[in-house]
């Protein structure tokens, strides 16, 4: 069986480390706070290029926490792509803020700048945008940033998929997630940077932001038993975590590296497919949370290929206004085609850094035996 991802693999290649850290918190008894979270925020602050860490419960409350950080609150609009996971969403529900969608780029579905321009040009008060570096693509920082030099919005970026990203800003090339006034990491297992459960960081380069982050996240605890929000709360990164993701920290480049090998190998070996597959924007580097491949009968494919004892994963078999819960936010008159389009077709190969070069080869040949 080829699995679509495998976080047991990257265990047993850190096994020995990995035991060690985790028996060093534990014979510590410090489970909660200490110093691992403080060791690993500033060794991620060092890797993406933000001067500020704070380490929260998961990938869903740095988007939550971020965005109430950053003065996003009820009844504000925020713009998101329509073609997401749920929780970037989710997310500006839970401040009480408007969810407003906008369609998806037809090369890479991370959000279409242009249309958001044409919603900023007819007076539309969106008040923040969630650029989302889907699949590992980074989405395209150095448009949005021109367009807030007209017209301010906060920007908040959802690097849930995409540690360790490049694209190109003002002439230099940067890390995503520390690009807009904060930048969302979640550490869920599966993800490029996984922990042994769910853990989760908002990166920012503003100090105001990174206080009032850590505020909301503990309580509004500014010193013992000193609250000063009443809507504080508790999402805290596991001491665990922590330390965890301090070694697994050590090897994300070599292991994104290893992933954009695979990818290269599937674009070389599958061009006569009858399917689209991944473009890298030109000046971005994409670390390949998925390598996703649009094809026209892609369910049955996919059956194909589980068939072989191959699973090929579906993100997202719905666009975000096709979900029950979020569709009423699809505005009248609007419509999301590319975001329609990539639901009935994209399917994510597998794709990790410890995979085998006979299973990157297993999956070609299975695919183009058809
Ligand atoms: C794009 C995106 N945003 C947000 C999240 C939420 O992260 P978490 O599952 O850690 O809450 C995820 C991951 O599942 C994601 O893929």
């Amino acid at each position: 069986m080829i699995p679509p991802v495998d976080p047991a693999g990257e265990y047993k290649a850190l096994e020995r480390e990995i035991d060690a850290a985790v028996k060093r918190v534990l014979a510590s008894g410090q489970f909660v706070g200490g110093s691992e979270i403080g060791d690993f925020e500033a060794e991620l602050g060092e890797f993406v290029g933000a001067e500020h860490v704070v380490g929260v419960g998961n990938g869903t409350d740095a988007l939550e926490i971020a965005l109430a950080a950053c003065g996003i609150g009820p009844g504000d609009r925020v713009a998101v792509p329509a073609f997401t996971f749920a929780a970037t969403v989710e997310a500006v529900v839970r401040v009480g803020a408007i969810p407003v969608l906008v369609d998806v780029l037809d090369s890479n579905l991370t959000i279409d700048t242009q249309a958001l321009a044409a919603r900023l040009r007819d007076g539309d008060p969106v008040k923040g945008v969630i650029p989302v570096h889907l699949y590992g693509h980074p989405a395209d920082m150095e448009a949005l940033l021109e367009l807030r030099a007209d017209r301010p919005f906060v920007i908040i970026e959802d690097a849930a998929q995409s540690h360790g990203a490049r694209c190109q800003v003002g002439g230099s090339r940067r890390r995503v997630g520390a690009i807009g006034d904060a930048g969302c990491f979640s550490f869920y297992p599966t993800k490029n940077l996984g922990a042994a459960g769910d853990a989760g960081a908002v990166a920012t380069n503003d100090e105001a932001v990174a206080q009032k982050a850590r505020l909301i996240a503990n309580h509004g605890d500014i010193s013992k038993y000193e609250h000063t929000l009443a809507d504080g709360r508790n999402s805290r990164l596991d001491a665990i975590q922590a330390a965890i993701l301090r070694i697994k920290l050590r090897h994300l480049d070599d292991w994104n590296a290893a992933r954009r090998r695979i990818a290269a190998t599937y674009t070389n070996q599958l061009a006569e497919l009858a399917a689209r597959l991944p473009v890298e924007r030109a000046g971005a580097e994409s670390v390949f949370h998925q390598y996703t491949i649009r094809i026209a009968d892609r369910d049955a494919v996919q059956a194909r290929l589980r068939e072989r004892e191959i699973v090929a994963g579906i993100h997202y078999p719905r666009a975000i206004h096709q979900q029950p819960g979020f569709a009423q936010f699809s505005e009248e008159g609007a419509s999301y085609p590319i975001a329609e389009a990539a639901a009935a077709e994209v399917l994510c190969l597998p794709i990790y850094p410890l995979m085998k070069d006979r299973d990157v080869n297993r999956v070609i040949k299975a695919l183009l035996a058809g």
